[in-house]
């Protein structure tokens, strides 16, 4: 049996050995793609081929922790229905031994390329990276090319994640790098074969520019034009904490700019974080045939109280967020759900008109464990308004300090903790709530707060609460549980 094979069977096994424990826990998610058995973190590949989305993801199949990352493979013609499909990619050669990491994938000549960061560790713990090709004809099965970029003078090992992307006649890589200097980096290439690959230099950081003391290694790098301008997303590790900003163990976020494809330079503004909750990391993005920009992230960050959640007594940890559109609005770049996420509704919305004075209401009509809630219309002229979702979150706009604040227990120690930020004037809500996470899209994507949260499993309330007088609009839907297949 080859070594494919063998891993492929082990992780199926593993898979049909604690299927039942997994489907038995309350926190397993209605509408959002989880592993089926085992740890779940970045989105790779994320594509529309052929009409059909695919979201490859990096998988540990054998344990809810970090190794020799598989990749996994969902697909879906509506976003809201998905398939599971086999395993697209397992760590079986010896430049990927320790791991197929995360890559993208690319459409040429009516195939896909796939291009994955083959990671290597020998006993001492020394570290190699490859950039491998993989080439699949229908999505499924990939045929391994081996390495195609080697790791170029300047760079430590921690160098991975290529996405790439066609532009101007020619093909580029952006890689995310850490410097000899451990400066944090992202580093370009160019081909015209998509198999030959030209170092071109350091795009960003790296020590020099505006990222030039911006942490020590960056991940994820994502290049795409939005609106008028090119977006650089990339997950940078080795920041500070700073005011309300960079409250997470890492980031995520972007910075706006021009990238000229004829001298592969990139002037671009400040770093902004894409997502301000408590979960959001290594985020990717497609643009599918309706010509929308389109991103997924893993709902986590590495290393903050991964082993802690209380999923892994049933064997699987983490999740993906809702696939969201980008929008490029005043140089800002705003997220909102994909429009698809209306046909997770079921039924007619239930309208209610709320005004409070100094109170605290639960309302009979909003409660549940899978619920998108919409709030519009909002008026108050001073101190706060909160909603708390079950025992576990809270989400609080205050219009005197002019910030909205995510709270949760956590579910760590139960300590109460909080992401924060400054928004104006609160205009309108979208929340989604699943049974352990909650998207808040605030004023049309200008921020968002993502998070898990484990409420008791018998509390499916909403709690409205104001300090002064508020009245606002509430249009509330059930989401559906959908089957992944
Ligand atoms: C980001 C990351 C990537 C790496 C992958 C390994 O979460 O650390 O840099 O390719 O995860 O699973």
């Amino acid at each position: 049996m080859s070594r494919d094979e063998q891993l492929r069977r082990a992780a199926y096994e593993e898979m049909e050995k604690h299927k039942d424990v997994v489907e038995k826990d309350p926190y397993r998610l209605h509408y959002h793609l989880m592993p089926t058995v085992g740890l779940l973190n970045d989105p790779n590949g994320f594509i529309q081929f052929k009409g059909t989305y695919h979201v490859y993801y990096q998988w540990m199949p054998f344990k809810t922790g970090h190794g020799a990352k598989f990749w996994g493979h969902y697909s879906s013609n509506d976003f809201v229905n998905w398939t599971h499909e086999e395993i697209a990619l397992t760590p079986s050669e010896w430049y990927e031994k320790n791991g197929c990491y995360s890559g993208s994938a690319i459409e040429h000549d009516g195939k896909i390329y796939a291009y994955y960061t083959g990671n290597v560790k020998d006993e001492e713990g020394n570290r190699e990276t490859y950039q491998c090709l993989a080439i699949s004809e229908e999505s499924l099965h990939f045929d391994k090319r081996g390495p195609v970029v080697h790791l170029p003078d300047g760079f430590t090992a921690h160098f991975r994640d290529p996405k790439v992307w066609e532009q101007d006649g020619a093909f580029f890589m952006v890689v995310g790098a850490q410097t000899r200097e451990l400066k944090g980096a992202v580093a370009l290439f160019r081909s015209d074969d998509l198999e030959n690959w030209d170092y071109q230099g350091v795009l960003t950081g790296g020590g020099e520019g505006r990222l030039a003391d911006f942490g020590y290694m960056f991940e994820c790098p994502d290049l795409f034009p939005l609106g008028e301008r090119d977006i650089l997303i990339f997950s940078p590790q080795g920041i500070e904490a700073s005011g309300m900003k960079y409250q997470n163990v890492y980031q995520a976020g972007y910075v706006a700019g021009q990238f000229d494809s004829a001298t592969g330079t990139f002037e671009h503004g400040e770093f902004e974080e894409l997502d301000r909750g408590f979960d959001f990391y290594a985020p990717q993005t497609t643009l599918d045939d309706k010509g929308r920009r389109i991103l997924f992230a893993w709902m986590s960050v590495p290393d903050q109280n991964e082993q802690d959640h209380p999923t892994i007594e049933h064997k699987w940890l983490h999740t993906m967020t809702l696939p969201r559109e980008l929008k490029l609005v005043d140089g800002k770049v705003r997220q909102v759900p994909l429009e698809e996420m209306e046909d997770l509704r079921v039924g007619p919305a239930i309208q209610v008109n709320v005004e409070l004075n100094r109170e605290t209401r639960v309302l009979k009509a909003v409660k549940g464990k899978a619920f998108e809630m919409e709030i519009t219309d909002l008026s108050m002229t001073e101190g706060w308004f909160d909603l708390t979702v079950g025992d576990g979150i809270r989400f609080v706009y205050s219009s005197g300090e002019q910030t909205v604040t995510l709270e949760r227990k956590s579910y760590v120690n139960g300590v109460v903790e909080k992401r924060q930020c400054s928004v104006k004037q609160l205009n309108s809500l979208r929340v989604f709530v699943d049974t352990s996470s909650i998207e808040v899209f605030v004023n049309e994507g200008e921020e968002t707060f993502t998070a898990r949260f484990y409420p008791s499993p018998n509390n499916d309330t909403v709690r409205f609460e104001t300090s002064h007088q508020a009245v606002f609009t509430i249009r509330k839907w059930d989401l559906k549980h959908v089957n992944l297949k």
